[in-house]
């Protein structure tokens, strides 16, 4: 690995020590052709590091990212199934990280982690940075369970969690968008062969329950990962105003999003504090930089998105889905 250089860039925040970084030796390299040379050592070191940045290399615009993604994984970018967020596709399976309001963070997560199937690996690359923050912070997983209580990683682990979602219709996304598709047929077969228990309401509403485990073993190394959207769809995540707003409209079973226990007990706001504050003790953060580009073990690796100001543009693939 001649070309490898481990260095604490400016910018740089947090208790961790992900992501290993890599710059080119000479400025022109492109980044796919790094990646082929060098890909073996770049997995091996993805799954004890979590993530990587690759930072300095020609990156030849969405195309190349695209090349750099079947370079690092073997095959194509997945499509975006089973939608939480509004993203816009670039090209091909190459998206927007997000089109959620600038001014607002996204809280750490794994991606579809609430899913029966995920992406082993995402790919993240900068192709306009923002003007101030805007950073894609992340959460080693096994820091996040190791930092838990006992009894609160047991209890997870005895009962697992659940999601509920709720589509209302003119509310949030459409089940719709969500699932890619207008007919209802589909859904409901998407439903059963996925592992969620799909309601259709009156009214033209969709309600999706799936219960999931929470602890995982990382299929790579056999560690215990902390992998789950538990937190993430809580309603006590959301900022104050927004929770107390949505509670104003919606009765408990009716929220847009919600967690619960698998059984569907309700999770404790003492539990939910302490795994945000797990969450938050285990983030390092970077600075953007135009032609990063960052590939994230999705089951050691959570990941989130700081408020931003300016033009910020990120595009986002998956790839290598995962049921284990
Ligand atoms: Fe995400």
């Amino acid at each position: 690995m001649s070309h490898q250089v481990e260095e604490v860039p400016a910018g740089w925040a947090g208790a961790g020590t992900l992501p290993g970084l890599h710059r080119p030796q000479d400025p022109g390299t492109r980044v796919q052709d790094y990646i082929h040379t060098h890909r073996a050592a770049l997995r091996a070191q993805l799954t004890e590091r979590g993530a990587l940045l690759l930072r300095g290399f020609d990156v030849a615009g969405v195309d190349g990212f695209d090349g750099a993604v079947r370079a690092f994984s073997g095959t194509p970018p997945l499509a975006y199934a089973e939608r939480s967020s509004p993203r816009s596709t670039i090209k091909g399976q190459v998206y927007t990280s997000t089109d959620y309001p600038q001014d607002e963070e996204i809280f750490l997560h794994n991606e579809n982690s609430y899913q029966a199937v995920w992406p082993r690996t995402l790919y993240f690359y900068c192709v306009e940075p923002p003007t101030t923050q805007g950073a894609t912070p992340l959460a080693d997983t096994r820091q996040v369970l190791r930092s838990l209580d006992p009894e609160v990683r047991e209890e997870f682990e005895r009962r697992g969690w659940q999601v509920v979602r709720n589509f209302h219709p003119g509310f949030g996304v459409p089940w719709q968008e969500a699932f890619n598709t207008t007919d209802k047929a589909a859904v409901t077969a998407y439903c059963a062969e996925h592992d969620i228990t799909a309601e259709w309401r009156p009214g033209g509403g969709l309600r999706t329950t799936a219960v999931r485990r929470a602890v995982h073993r990382h299929p790579g190394t056999g560690e215990q990962v902390w992998f789950n959207h538990a937190t993430f769809f809580n309603l006590t995540t959301l900022a104050k105003d927004v929770s107390a707003g949505l509670r104003a409209i919606f009765d408990d079973p009716d929220l847009p999003t919600h967690t619960y226990y698998g059984d569907g007990g309700a999770i404790p706001d003492a539990v939910t504090d302490q795994l945000r504050a797990a969450y938050r003790a285990a983030t390092v953060r970077f600075d953007w930089r135009r032609d990063d580009v960052l590939i994230v073990d999705n089951m050691l690796t959570a990941h989130a998105r700081e408020p931003f100001t300016g033009p910020r543009r990120i595009a986002v693939a998956m790839a290598e889905p995962s049921d284990t």
